[in-house]
């Protein structure tokens, strides 16, 4: 783990390539499409949403399987307005907003130009202009991210209400009823995956920055003079959950951020940055939120969220570690990290080494053609397959063409049925990443790939 930003480094894969092998391949398209499109929003096809819920599954895994001290929530989108008050969002979370006032009227976010202007070699005084038509901007508005709505029929104030921008809310205003119920006692962690929704005033880099996506949260509840140690433990955990499935550790660093730069709830905060070919930036939050929010909603609610421990007698607010994730900024990273290119035989080949468990397709089942008994037999192996392993059967095609299209959305193994296999009940398993093939008899394979798929893996890109 470093402290330190490396200098200036590009990642291996452009924007541009990934989001045209996301199209080509099924996994994520603009939303809208047929309308034009609507800014910043992404449909997830077939393989995207394989590959998310994969993602999705391996952090339940390291949350809930993996370890006892903590347990799982799933709270609603739409909360009383009051838990915003409370948290600090109503007032507190906005960004500040300059407008062109030249020739293109575009709105920007005045921080990102600042940080801009500083990283050409400006001064931070400088006064800024516009960075498309060089027009003289307004003053910086604070504009709130939550997006605003109405429940009921009647569009009035009084029934104004708030997609929620993080999940983490939902969490504190159910923590007298998870202490109540879950038979746990500090320490110990609730954890959600859910779609947050932001009016982000600058979006872009594909899924980076978008205003309707998902998180993965856990507020982890301990003793106050527990929380520094909490916090250097959910630091390494994370960290290591990543490396795991495979990034590569060169492409991740984990940076504290400085004291303007933490948000209104933080005692301390460092991020986990990623590598993304526009440089790094952040994929998660680790966060040492103190006592702020359960201190607030007691406030705002009139409930007393506290917990009593019967041994000592003491009566205590227990602060809070949040490692904060997002789902699609996850995706992007697996995808980016996992994305090579070759020459074989003269010609291209695009794979995507992701982690076997990562990997929308563990295993396709491919004829060499569709005769002779060969497509019968494939098609008996893939139904002994599919409810063990995440498996495809494809007989369409040249194998070759078959193999490319397998590589580029990540599939670990394919499996070809050729004429042998029909007198012997071998088959030829091929390797994504080494394209080793190998004879293997087909009664064997799930018990192999099983035991391949539970074993510790290297990207083969290290
Ligand atoms: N509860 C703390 C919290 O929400 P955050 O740093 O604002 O902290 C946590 O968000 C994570 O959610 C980020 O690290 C990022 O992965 C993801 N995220 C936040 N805003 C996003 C956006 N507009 N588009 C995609 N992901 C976003």
């Amino acid at each position: 783990m470093s402290e330190e930003t490396p200098e200036k480094k590009t990642s291996d894969a452009s924007l541009d390539e990934i989001v045209a092998l996301c199209k080509r391949r099924g996994f994520i398209f603009p939303s809208s499409e047929i309308y034009g499109g609507v800014g910043a929003t992404y449909d997830y096809g077939h393989y995207g949403v394989l590959l998310r819920n994969n993602v999705k599954n391996e952090w339940w895994r390291s949350m809930l399987t993996d370890r006892d001290d903590i347990v799982a929530i799933d709270s609603a989108i739409i909360q009383h307005p009051r838990v915003w008050e409370a948290s600090g969002h109503l007032a507190g979370f906005s960004d500040p907003l300059v407008q062109c006032l030249g020739d293109c009227k575009r709105r920007f976010r005045e921080d990102h130009l600042r940080e801009a202007h500083i990283e050409a070699g400006g001064s931070p005084d400088d006064v800024l202009v516009c960075p498309v038509c060089g027009g003289e901007l307004s003053e910086p508005r604070e504009f709130n991210l939550m997006f605003k709505t109405h429940a009921g029929p009647v569009a009035d104030s009084g029934n104004e209400v708030y997609l929620r921008p993080e999940t983490a809310q939902g969490i504190f205003i159910n923590f007298k009823n998870v202490l109540q119920f879950s038979r746990k006692s500090p320490p110990f962690g609730i954890a959600q995956i859910g779609k947050s929704f932001r009016n982000e005033i600058t979006t872009g880099n594909f899924i980076f920055r978008t205003r309707e996506f998902e998180q993965m949260e856990m507020e982890f509840f301990c003793p106050p003079d527990e929380a520094e140690k909490w916090h250097q433990h959910w630091m390494k955990y994370r960290m290591d959950w990543y490396t795991e499935l495979g990034i590569r550790p060169g492409n991740l660093i984990l940076r504290a951020h400085d004291a303007d730069e933490l948000s209104h709830y933080s005692a301390a905060t460092s991020d986990i940055e990623y590598l993304y070919p526009m440089g790094f930036s952040e994929l998660e939050g680790i966060a040492n939120r103190g006592d702020f929010d359960l201190t607030q909603h007691a406030e705002f609610s009139g409930e007393k969220l506290e917990y009593f421990d019967q041994q000592t007698g003491e009566r205590y607010v227990p602060h809070v570690i949040e490692p904060a994730a997002g789902v699609d900024r996850a995706t992007l990273a697996f995808m980016v990290d996992a994305y090579w290119t070759e020459e074989v035989e003269g010609r291209q080949r695009t794979v995507l080494s992701l982690h076997p468990r990562l990997a929308p397709v563990k295993v396709a089942i491919l004829p060499l053609v569709r005769k002779e008994g060969m497509d019968d037999l494939a098609r008996e192996i893939y139904d002994g397959l599919k409810h063990r392993l995440g498996a495809e059967y494809d007989e369409k095609g040249a194998i070759g063409k078959r193999y490319r299209r397998q590589d580029e959305i990540g599939t670990p193994w394919c499996v070809t049925i050729d004429g042998e296999s029909l007198s012997d009940g071998t088959v030829t398993l091929r390797d994504r990443d080494s394209l080793e093939q190998t004879r293997v008899k087909a009664d064997e394979l799930g018990e192999m790939l099983s035991a391949r798929l539970a074993q510790p893996w290297q990207s083969p890109r290290h």
